[in-house]
């Protein structure tokens, strides 16, 4: 790991003055000072610009922004400029232009249209990274490079010949042998068996379902080949320079396509791009659960902010505008959460192009605006907060989260469409951030042993590893939940036999011997007052204790819900979709049995967390309700240089930061 914090938090966005005449940079540079923006990211788009024809680098344009920059003080994290490539080269290589699985070919006109797999991409891409890094390595101005950009954002699937190719060579270096692809995939089933590697295809378009396992590791070989893009450019980057390397994840977002959390040995630091759901009026929450999960993808250090947005975005239906004070608000929980930079997507708004409309830190109408005037003032709050960076975030409770088991859950030809991935993530996270508590989201494989309460929501393929290091965690007295349709397969996506939640039956001391997916809009009720629906199991106490039953649907008098005593812990099992109210209770209840407590009791709508570095803390409050609302603290509150002994008012939209003096 390179080291990448600078004196302060970095602020700014994406830097994009190749769509500007060069008069305009300089006013850039002097409004970016302004607002105390410290880091941009540079180049990102800029291949066809960089390299007109092929072989033929014009950087002038580039150096003059860079030195210009520097002049100002403001730094780079200049990206390889590999992000879309030119038309020149789709033009010679149409073959490097991705396919859909009905075999259509994705034209270039938008962005990222190449095959992953493709060599030629690969190769023309690494003369691109070499060209920029060969030369401005040593350029005083950057402190950071961006690989690619948003990898698989658009082209994260490619069923072409070439890629099919590279799949049965990725298929046999996992396999070696076709009898083992064959028992993994289960070819037994519909006459499916392969005598031959070049039988094998992505999983195109067919007439009937396509073999699950098939599915499930072109996922696998996907990422993997994105990921090697990132590979391969890092490679090229760490011969030529120093500076710490990243590229921006879209952790949080609903993009499932990359398993980021085995890309993250891969850069030095980990950056996100994060979005708000406009419309959703709680999307400050889907903020709280990106930002915690893309810490735990860092593994607890502290992250990038690589993109969000001032205000509205171009690519929802309808690109709600954030209102005063809620940029603010969201750029400083991502600093609560771990963010030690908080980066835009973009510095100007563009006049031209797809993202017109896009807001950005000068918008349209200028610096004489809300939004730039929001912009400095967090441009002054980052600045007084250059304290906080390198600190670690507090988290007693740990959420289980991992893109396989997200790819296998929402596979097709299961028992309900009802069942995704995100559901019971976002429903235990609601009630853990109603309560004030923070969680790490982190891999089945993270050590436990820290934490207090550990969560698993639907984690429907487990491996056998994960499975004991959870008993054990529980063995020594820790406090696990699990959710319904967890356990159910191994990694080849095979049922695990002999009953029902398979690999956690023994953990949970339950068996399950059919499950009893409910219709559309069906409730069930239980007998402790709570109301569920989607799902209810045949579940047998096996060893567990029965804290609720189904008092009506299919299975009245049926336990959903469970606690077994393991060790010195207790492993809880939820057999239903409970409701918001009665998951806030039994959340409530997981937290008294573990001991967790929130970071300070706080009135609700009021987020709070804290960060730590050895004996100093520092707490974030986040007040999202209209009213002014009074917590407890002590000690210096960092945003308005007061001094706060015993009580922090706080009022109706605003944000604190608080020095604790603890003694
Ligand atoms: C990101 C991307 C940016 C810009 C932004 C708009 O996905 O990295 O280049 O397109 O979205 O919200």
């Amino acid at each position: 790991m390179r080291r990448w914090q600078g004196d302060s938090i970095y602020f700014g966005g994406d830097y994009n003055p190749e769509q500007w005449p060069e008069e305009t940079w300089s006013e850039d540079v002097d409004l970016m000072r302004q607002a105390g923006v410290n880091l941009v990211s540079v180049g990102i788009f800029s291949w066809a610009l960089l390299e007109p024809t092929q072989g033929r680098f014009e950087f002038g344009w580039l150096d003059r922004v860079l030195d210009l920059l520097h002049d100002g003080g403001i730094q780079v994290d200049l990206a390889t400029a590999t992000a879309s490539p030119p038309p020149w080269l789709t033009r010679a290589h149409p073959e490097t232009l991705p396919r859909r699985a009905d075999g259509a070919i994705l034209w270039p006109g938008g962005r990222q249209a190449y095959c992953p797999s493709s060599p030629v991409f690969r190769e023309r891409s690494l003369e691109l990274v070499r060209a920029v890094a060969s030369r401005y390595a040593e350029h005083p101005a950057v402190v950071m490079w961006h690989i690619s950009n948003e990898l698989g954002c658009h082209n994260a699937h490619c069923y072409c010949d070439v890629s099919a190719e590279a799949f049965r060579g990725w298929l046999r270096e996992r396999y070696g042998d076709l009898n083992r692809l064959n028992d993994a995939w289960g070819t037994a089933f519909w006459s499916q068996r392969y005598g031959d590697w070049a039988e094998i295809n992505p999983p195109r378009a067919a007439l009937a379902f396509a073999n699950p396992t098939q599915q499930l590791d072109f996922l696998r070989f996907s990422s993997d080949e994105l990921r090697a893009q990132l590979r391969a450019e890092r490679e090229v980057l760490k011969t030529l320079v120093g500076q710490p390397i990243t590229t921006n994840f879209m952790i949080g977002m609903g993009v499932k396509h990359m398993d980021y959390q085995s890309w993250a040995s891969d850069v030095d630091l980990v950056s996100n791009d994060h979005y708000l759901t406009a419309a959703d009026p709680q999307a400050h929450l889907g903020l709280a659960l990106a930002a915690d999960h893309t810490r735990g993808v860092a593994g607890g250090d502290p992250w990038l902010l690589m993109e969000h947005s001032t205000s509205a975005v171009q690519w929802q239906p309808r690109n709600v505008a954030k209102l005063p004070g809620q940029l603010r608000r969201n750029s400083l929980a991502h600093v609560a959460r771990g963010a030690d930079g908080v980066l835009f997507f973009q510095w100007r708004a563009s006049r031209a192009g797809a993202e017109k409309f896009h807001s950005a830190l000068v918008p349209h109408a200028g610096p004489d605006t809300k939004v730039f005037r929001e912009v400095c003032q967090l441009g002054a709050d980052l600045k007084a907060l250059a304290e906080v960076r390198g600190s670690r975030v507090d988290a007693d409770v740990a959420i289980l989260f991992d893109w396989e088991a997200w790819w296998g859950v929402e596979l097709d030809s299961h028992p309900s469409v009802d069942v995704t991935y995100a559901d019971r993530l976002n429903a235990l996270y609601g009630s853990l951030w109603r309560a004030g508590v923070t969680a790490d989201i982190v891999h089945p494989s993270t050590d436990l042993s820290g934490y207090r309460l550990v969560l698993v929501p639907t984690l429907y393929l487990v491996r056998d590893a994960d499975v004991d290091a959870l008993h054990a965690y529980v063995a020594a007295g820790g406090t696990a939940a699990i959710t319904y349709f967890s356990g159910i397969v191994d990694a080849d996506d095979h049922i695990r036999l002999g009953g029902y939640p398979g690999a956690f039956r023994e953990l949970l001391g339950v068996r399950t011997e059919e499950f009893f997916p409910l219709r559309e809009g069906e409730q069930v009720h239980l007998d402790d007052g709570s109301t569920a629906d989607v799902w209810t199991e045949w579940v047998h106490p096996d060893g567990a204790e029965v804290l609720a039953s189904y008092t009506d649907g299919p299975l009245p008098g049926v336990p959903a819900l469970t606690r077994h005593r393991v060790g010195d812990g207790a492993a809880w099992y939820v057999g239903t979709r409970l409701d918001e109210p009665a998951t806030d209770r039994l959340v409530a209840r997981l937290l008294a049995e573990a001991g967790v407590r929130p970071a300070v009791s706080a009135p609700s709508g009021v987020e709070v967390v804290r960060r730590r570095d050895g004996d100093r803390t520092w707490l974030f409050a986040i007040n999202h309700t209209d009213t002014e609302v009074r917590l407890p603290a002590h000690g210096v509150e960092l945003l308005t240089g007061g001094h706060c002994a015993g009580e922090l008012a706080l009022p109706a939209g605003e944000v604190a930061v608080v020095r604790e003096d603890r003694t």
